[in-house]
C-alpha cells in the first residue's frame, strides 16, 4: 500500500512512518517541517527505497495537487497539525489556520485526486484526531465514540472542527473517511515541550519538575508505537465512515506520572542523594485545563481485534531509557522557540 502521511516529521507521524516502512508499505511523507518537525525522527526509514518525502504546507493546495499527482497514494493518513495546548492558548491563530483551514485544504486536495481517478474503492482519507474533543470527565466514566463533542481549549476546538469537516466530506461528498481519536501519547521521540520529556531532562538538569495545578489531572496513556500499530490497523480494516477510539488503557494522575518517572530514573541514573522527586514543584494550572480524558476501547478492540501492547511502567520504562540513550536527538531541540519556557499562561 502506498500512504501519503501528513506531519511524518513530528511525534506520532513519524511513528507511523517507521512502522509503516518495517512492514513493507510505500510511504510519502508530507510535512512543512515547523518547530515541532524533526526529520531525525524517522532518519532510519528514510533510508529505505519504499520512502519519499515532501516539505509541503498542507495549507498550499497547489503543493498538495502536485503531490497527489506525483505519488498517486492508495490512502492518506492525516496527522500534522498543531499539536501543543499551551501554544494554543497563548497563539490560537496557528491552530485554526492549520488544523481547521489545512484539513479542509487536505480534504479538497484530496477529493478532487480521488474523483479524478474515477473513486477507487479501497480509497481511504485517515483522520488522526484527539479524545480532547470530548471536552473533561469527572471521576468516573469514558469517551465513547457517541460522546457528544465539547472542546474546551484553542486546540481541542480547532481538531474538533477538523473531524467535523471530515464528517462533513464524507456525507456530502461521499469521500471515504475512517477517523480516530485517541488519548495522551508517550515514548521515543515525543518533543522535549510535553509533560514526559520535559520531567525526565529537568530532572537531568537538576532543575524543578513543575507539576500544573495539584497534579490531579487525569490521562490515559498510550505508547506512541501502540497508536500507530492501531493506525495502521484502522486505516487497512476499519469500517468505512467510522471512528475509532483508541487509548492505553492506563489511566495516572500526572503527579502519579511524575513520580514514577522519578522512581525509574532514580533506578536507572541515581542522584549523589535523595530521589529525582525532591525536583517536583507545583506551579500555577493551565487555564481551562481538562480535570480527566478516559477511552473506552470497546469498539477498536471487538470490531478489529486491537489492544494496547504495553503497560504505562513499561512504555515509561523504555521511554526513560531512550531519553537517556538519545541526548544527541533532543539537546538541540531545547534550542528551539519556547521550548523549556512556562506557555500558555496569556489566557
Ligand atoms: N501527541 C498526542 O498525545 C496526541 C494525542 C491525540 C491526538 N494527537 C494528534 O495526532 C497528530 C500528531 O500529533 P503529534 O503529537 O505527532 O504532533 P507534533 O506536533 O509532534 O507533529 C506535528 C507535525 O505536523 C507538521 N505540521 C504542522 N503544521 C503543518 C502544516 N501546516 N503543514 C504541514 N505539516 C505541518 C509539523 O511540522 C510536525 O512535524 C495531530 O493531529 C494531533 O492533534 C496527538
Amino acid at each position: 500500500m502506498k500512504l501519503l502521511v501528513t506531519g511524518g516529521a513530528g511525534f506520532i507521524g513519524s511513528a507511523v512512518v517507521r512502522l509503516a516502512i518495517a512492514r513493507g508499505h510505500q510511504v510519502v511523507n508530507l510535512d512543512a517541517l515547523t518547530y515541532a518537525a524533526c526529520l531525525e525522527n524517522v532518519a532510519e526509514a528514510a533510508q529505505s527505497p519504499l520512502y519519499a518525502f515532501e516539505q509541503a504546507d498542507i495549507r498550499d493546495r497547489a503543493a498538495l495537487d502536485r503531490i497527489f499527482a506525483a505519488h498517486q497514494p492508495d490512502v492518506v493518513m492525516h496527522l500534522a497539525a498543531e499539536s501543543h495546548v499551551d501554544r494554543s492558548i497563548d497563539g490560537p491563530g496557528d491552530f485554526i489556520s492549520t488544523n481547521v483551514t489545512g484539513t479542509y485544504t487536505m480534504l479538497e486536495a484530496a477529493r478532487a485526486y480521488w474523483l479524478a481517478r474515477d473513486k477507487p474503492e479501497a480509497f481511504r482519507f485517515h483522520h488522526i484526531s484527539t479524545d480532547e474533543v470530548f471536552g473533561s470527565l469527572g471521576a468516573t466514566g469514558q469517551f465513547t465514540e457517541e460522546t457528544p463533542y465539547d472542546p474546551r481549549s484553542p486546540y481541542s476546538a480547532s481538531k474538533a472542527a477538523s473531524d467535523h469537516l471530515v464528517r462533513a466530506w464524507a456525507e456530502t461528498y461521499g469521500l471515504p473517511v475512517v477517523l480516530t481519536n485517541c488519548s495522551n501519547n508517550y515514548g521515543p521521540f515525543h518533543f522535549p515541550e510535553k509533560l514526559i520529556p520535559v520531567v525526565i531532562l529537568n530532572a537531568l538538569a537538576g532543575k524543578p519538575l513543575p507539576i500544573y495545578g495539584d497534579g490531579s489531572n487525569v490521562r490515559d496513556w498510550l505508547y506512541v508505537e501502540d497508536h500507530a500499530d492501531a493506525l495502521l490497523l484502522v486505516v487497512e480494516k476499519g469500517a468505512l465512515g467510522r471512528s475509532y477510539n483508541i487509548g492505553g488503557e492506563n489511566e495516572r494522575s500526572n503527579l502519579e506520572l511524575v513520580k514514577t518517572l522519578c522512581a525509574i530514573l532514580d533506578e536507572k541514573r541515581p542522584k549523589a542523594s535523595g530521589s529525582y522527586a525532591d525536583q517536583i514543584t507545583f506551579v500555577t494550572d493551565r487555564p481551562g485545563h481538562d480535570a480527566r480524558y478516559a477511552i473506552d476501547p470497546k469498539r477498536i478492540r471487538e470490531e478489529l481485534g486491537w489492544r494496547p501492547s504495553v503497560t504505562v511502567e513499561e512504555g515509561l520504562a523504555r521511554t526513560v531509557q531512550w531519553y537517556l540513550d538519545n541526548e544527541a536527538w533532543w539537546r538541540p531541540l531545547q534550542a528551539r522557540a519556547g521550548v523549556g519556557q512556562r506557555l500558555g499562561t496569556k489566557a
